[in-house]
């Protein structure tokens, strides 16, 4: 095997490793042609996993939410998460694990039951959702007018594909010079951003949703913080007039931590630099991470071999 082919990343698809520009899916599975597919995403941080279990768990709840059921247990779906990033030769890795529903067996069938499920994964240079320069100034948020999909309809705390209204918030962002969005629910309730959790500050108190948004790994690990950090946090529903009024904004996501914002909408937040208490958090998660908080180590290539 030439291992420097895997330079851009490894992927596993059809119980095979192969780099990720050769890693691609049938125009015609259903995972394509319909977004029916679940996935998940763990990042790698100088070598380590990060609550890596807690991504399993969420991985395997998402499918079977969405009954899902590819050849891979969860022992084996973990091994190819350590081999693709160990392939890739990636010390921080952004790490995504899909199930596909696939394609029919049965020619023409429309019936999801007759459809070969599959698992895929692959193992990237690590992403921030928000760039790091971005990060650093605070991000400017635009509180988009697209309302977030009912949860009814699409349950956001099964990690999907199904981005049309996230994907909208993000062009009346960018349209007008906000670096992202958070979307509200029809009824006027703060829900998440394309890719991230959301929190707001006040008075001291931290909130996040309750409702119209993933159960964020990272926003549970923010709680843990804060109850760590004797912070009063707590998932709360939140009108958009108090997350207007907040004192400090900060999104959180696997794909950049605690990521501070500096204005929503035309308001400016405090010095129009990233809060002190979303400062704080953000230390205390990244040193964390240097401690081993959470952490499986990444299973080397040698390693796995003699296994
Ligand atoms: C819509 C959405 N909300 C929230 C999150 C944050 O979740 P986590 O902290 O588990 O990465 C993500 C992550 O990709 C997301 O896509």
């Amino acid at each position: 095997m030439d291992i420097s082919s895997f330079a851009n990343g490894a992927a596993y698809i059809r119980g095979r490793f192969v780099p990720i520009q050769d890693a691609s899916i049938p125009v015609t599975d259903w995972g394509f042609t319909r977004s029916d597919c679940v996935y998940d995403v763990v990042h790698v941080f100088k070598n380590g996993f990060f609550r890596l279990d807690d991504h399993l768990d969420r991985f395997a709840a998402s499918m079977k939410a969405r009954r899902l059921e590819p050849p891979e247990g969860r022992n084996e779906i973990e091994a190819v998460l350590h081999r693709c990033v160990a392939l890739a030769g990636l010390a921080d890795a952004y790490v995504a694990m899909v199930t596909l529903r696939g394609r029919p067996r049965v020619a023409g069938s429309r019936r999801p039951a007759d459809c070969d499920n599959h698992f895929i994964a692959y193992a990237i240079p690590w992403i921030d959702v928000i760039p790091k320069d971005v990060q650093e100034r605070g991000a400017h948020l635009h509180i988009a007018g697209i309302p977030r999909v009912p949860d009814a309809s699409v349950d956001p705390t099964v990690k999907n594909y199904q981005w049309s209204d996230l994907t909208s918030g993000l062009f009346e962002a960018h349209d007008q010079g906000y670096d992202t969005a958070v979307l509200c629910d029809a009824q006027g309730f703060l829900t998440e951003g394309p890719g991230f959790n959301i929190f707001m500050v006040k008075d001291g108190r931290v909130l996040t949703p309750d409702r119209g948004s993933l159960h964020g790994i990272t926003r549970k690990s923010v709680l843990e913080l804060c109850a760590g950090m004797g912070i009063e946090a707590q998932a709360a529903a939140i009108p958009r007039s108090l997350f207007e009024d907040a004192d400090e904004v900060f999104a959180a996501t696997t794909a950049g931590g605690v990521m501070p914002v500096s204005r929503v909408g035309k308001r400016i937040l405090g010095n129009d630099r990233p809060g002190p208490l979303s400062l704080k958090l953000k230390e205390a998660y990244w040193r964390k991470h240097e401690e081993g908080w959470h952490r499986t180590p990444v299973r080397p290539l040698d390693k796995m071999a003699a296994e």
